[in-house]
């Protein structure tokens, strides 16, 4: 395996899992670079927050009281927290799990499915964590058709073997930005097989129009082997903190308990988020920001001859005739950090984040250049 260390006994297999490769941070990029201003766009982050409510409760944290203080334990299954996810989504308490991050929601669901093996259906280029959690747990990747601009639930559903336990579905899909309709996400929720657990990853929902958004949560109460979760890394701007939430059946999360480690989320994360969910003023006025910042990014797009794919979240897919590693690499000797999508079988694809005004600004005038009047 690694270069100067002893192989060790049954470690061979992990080879065969693929690295998550995270968003460069800026300062790495500093250094690597001797650059002093750093636009990052790699890691759908939200550029507007967290708003000064949940930074004062984050600081009255830290100094303490007779109830908490950084020498405490944190409330191990985040009681409070929960509480809040409970009323502002309609369910239960138990209905509520927490994570440190949704990415460990991801891990601890296919930790209780796969302990004595099995396999998960993927769709292609969906969000890496999927299969790293299956493999990881155990267990074995199916993928099943997709493309950049298409989802295929008819495809999962025949891609589904004897052995099959999860099926992720990201919802919207990240780095595609495709999500399913009504009537697709129905389907899937009702023809697949009942003891199968479908895990629908909503980490950019609220970017939607709730109004339109087919919120896989509505059928909770029709399908016990359903999660759908979410984060507080995206439209909550909480990504530091790692905080993240599934909503599902009691039994279902009575299972996922039995693979949670205590204390697995922090209490300022737990207080953060807990003022975060109760504040839709900024989730409508981030939702609102991210789509201006779509809308500008279409139009500059055109106006430089590039394919754009995906309408959903707050990235972006943007197609050019550079090897997106190439591109990426260029973009971040001038300063800018986007993602490329090699990884994700997408080898011409950058993943772009909706950053504030002047940060597109910064983009367009890096990318520009190099683009030279067309993708
Ligand atoms: C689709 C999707 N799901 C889950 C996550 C994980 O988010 P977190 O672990 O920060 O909650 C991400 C992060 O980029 C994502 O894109």
């Amino acid at each position: 395996m690694h270069s100067g260390l002893p192989t060790i006994h049954g470690f061979e297999h992990l080879s065969r899992i693929p690295l998550y490769v995270p968003g460069k941070p800026i300062q790495e990029v500093q250094r690597e670079m001797g650059l002093t201003r750093i636009v990052k766009l790699a890691s759908n982050e939200n550029p507007w927050g967290p708003t000064e409510a949940v930074k004062a409760r984050v600081a009255a944290a830290i100094a303490g009281s007779d109830t908490e203080g950084l020498n405490l334990y944190p409330v191990s299954d985040g009681h409070y927290l929960r509480k809040a996810i409970a009323a502002r989504k309609g369910v239960a308490l138990g209905c509520v799990v927490l994570g440190n991050g949704s990415s460990e929601l991801l891990e601890l669901v296919a930790k209780a499915a796969f302990l004595d093996g099995g396999s998960s259906v993927i769709p292609r280029h969906s969000f890496a964590i999927y299969g790293i959690a299956t493999q990881t747990a155990g267990g074995r990747v199916i993928e099943s058709k997709a493309s950049a601009t298409e989802l295929d639930v008819d495809d999962v559903l025949r891609s589904v073997g004897k052995d099959t336990r999860l099926v992720y579905l990201g919802h919207p899909n990240n780095p595609t930005g495709i999500r399913l309709e009504q009537a697709a996400l129905e389907r899937l929720v009702r023809q697949l097989r009942e003891d199968i657990v479908l895990v629908v990853d909503q980490a950019y929902a609220e970017y939607e129009d709730p109004a339109d958004y087919p919120d896989a949560a509505a059928y909770l109460g029709e399908r016990p082997n359903l999660l759908v979760l979410h984060t507080f890394s995206k439209i909550h701007a909480l990504a530091a903190l790692r905080m993240g939430y599934g909503l599902g059946s009691k039994e279902l999360l009575g299972c996922i308990e039995r693979v949670r480690s205590p204390f697995n989320t922090n209490h300022l994360a737990q207080v953060a988020a807990e003022v975060a969910v109760q504040d839709l003023a900024f989730e409508a006025f981030s939702r609102q920001k991210n789509a201006e910042a779509r809308a500008s990014f279409d139009l500059e797009a055109t106006r430089h001859r590039c394919q754009v794919s995906g309408t959903s979240g707050n990235f972006v897919l943007l197609e050019s005739a550079f090897p997106a590693k190439d591109l990426f690499k260029e973009l971040l000797r001038r300063g800018v950090i986007v993602r490329p999508m090699t990884a994700y079988g997408l080898p011409n694809h950058v993943r772009v984040t909706y950053g504030k005004p002047e940060e597109m600004q910064a983009f367009w005038s890096a990318i520009g250049p190099l683009l030279d009047g067309g993708c």
